[in-house]
């Protein structure tokens, strides 16, 4: 969860009146609606309405998103080339699952429209990574502004629209995880502050910065997920009817050019790239850094047999010194108990090079992950023996 923020009118102190005249249905308040996690025990937000957010007229289902996970496929490496994955849907529901846990889902998202309608996850923290667009993501917490390479952290249950400037087709790498979606708590000193050396800190992380009051007494439609159920819900009236809240329970954003690589003489492991993590797996970013400076230093990871972990790269941008064969919009999946390490020629062509220009998202989880139909479709079959010489 980010630190505390405010944003609007908020009265002195919580749970009691927020007085506005003359008020819905001249009632003359604001109404509360507290926004909480893992029950009432973790962060929470406070948000005031201009009419009660209860006012639900239609509820009906509206359909199930099926993970199809292809059984019976051998342990073996994964590479599948989602770079021209086909547009279809939009934000929402142009999403391809690609790799699936009970912890997390992973999908490509290449929207076709703009989004259709107001969208809540209901039971999953999400991060959409934007690998192109620019544009705004709206929400009751007010109108937060989305560039490239930001990771846009969405907490369950919020309401919201996603839209892209027109110009640039927009490209998302979408992280829907079970658990919520924290920071590393060593990045954190006692105080709940960043601490000094944690690779980013508050002021690169982003809230949103103008409320979104929106008065309309009108149907409005509201597709909500949970788990693989979809239901739509009608609310009396537009949900952003939010005139101020606070709390530690909000979007944000942090642009993966804002992580302030950690390097040293030799390899660093992947954890000092670590940037969010949730019950069952960490997401980290391969940011653009200078290598290994010791005179002898292998400059590309060394082989290794990742023990209780599956590792997922999402190739962003620049070329990744290790691999041969990825491109951008690449998976791989790397699983557990089985090695991988640099392509043949990898080590000998990076010993003169002194910085990579890489960036890529890892997703490493400790349950193993399962691969999608629409995974598979854009398998490279040659990619497990694409370390022979
Ligand atoms: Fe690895």
């Amino acid at each position: 969860m980010p630190y505390y923020r405010r944003l609007g009118l908020i009265p002195p102190k919580r749970h009691t009146l927020h007085r506005v005249s003359p008020g819905y249905k001249n009632e003359g308040i604001y109404y509360e609606e507290v926004v909480t996690t893992q029950g009432f025990s973790r962060a929470y937000s406070i948000a005031y309405h201009l009419k009660p957010p209860t006012r639900v007229k239609h509820v009906e289902p509206a359909g199930r998103v099926k993970v199809e996970v292809v059984p019976d496929l051998p342990l073996r490496h994964v590479h599948t080339k989602t770079g021209k994955v086909p547009t279809k849907g939009d934000p929402v529901t142009g999403r391809v699952p690609m790799l699936a846990n009970a912890d997390v889902v992973i999908s490509r998202c290449r929207p076709a429209e703009p989004q259709a309608e107001l969208f809540r996850n209901a039971t999953a923290d999400e991060i959409v990574f934007v690998h192109k667009g620019s544009g705004r993501l709206l929400t009751m917490f007010g109108v937060l502004s989305v560039r490239p390479f930001d990771y846009v952290v969405i907490p369950r249950t919020t309401t919201y629209r996603l839209e892209f400037d027109k110009g640039v087709e927009a490209d998302l790498l979408v992280i829907e995880a079970t658990g919520n979606i924290g920071f590393p708590p060593r990045y954190l000193n006692p105080d709940g502050q960043f601490r000094l050396g944690a690779p980013f800190a508050e002021r690169d992380l982003h809230g949103p910065r103008e409320p979104l009051i929106t008065d309309r007494e009108e149907d409005t439609s509201v597709l909500i997920k949970d788990g693989d159920r979809l239901t739509r819900y009608v609310t009396a009236h537009h949900p952003f009817d939010v005139v101020g809240w606070d709390g530690f329970v909000y979007p944000f954003t942090f642009n993966a050019d804002d992580f302030e690589p950690i390097t040293g003489t030799i390899h660093q492991p992947p954890p000092v790239q670590q940037t969010f993590e949730a019950a069952g797996f960490v997401v980290c970013t391969f940011a653009p850094r200078l290598l290994d400076t010791h005179p002898d230093a292998i400059k590309v990871p060394y082989a290794h047999s990742n023990v209780e972990s599956d590792e997922v790269l999402y190739y962003v941008r620049g070329r990744f010194g290790s691999r041969r064969g990825v491109e951008e919009g690449s998976f791989t999946l790397h699983p557990r108990g089985i090695p991988h390490g640099p392509h043949p020629g990898t080590i000998v062509v990076s010993r003169e090079a002194t910085r990579t220009d890489e960036l890529a998202v890892m997703v490493d989880t400790f349950r193993p992950l399962g691969v999608t139909r629409q995974a598979m479709e854009l398998d490279d079959p040659s990619y497990p023996k694409s370390w022979l010489d």
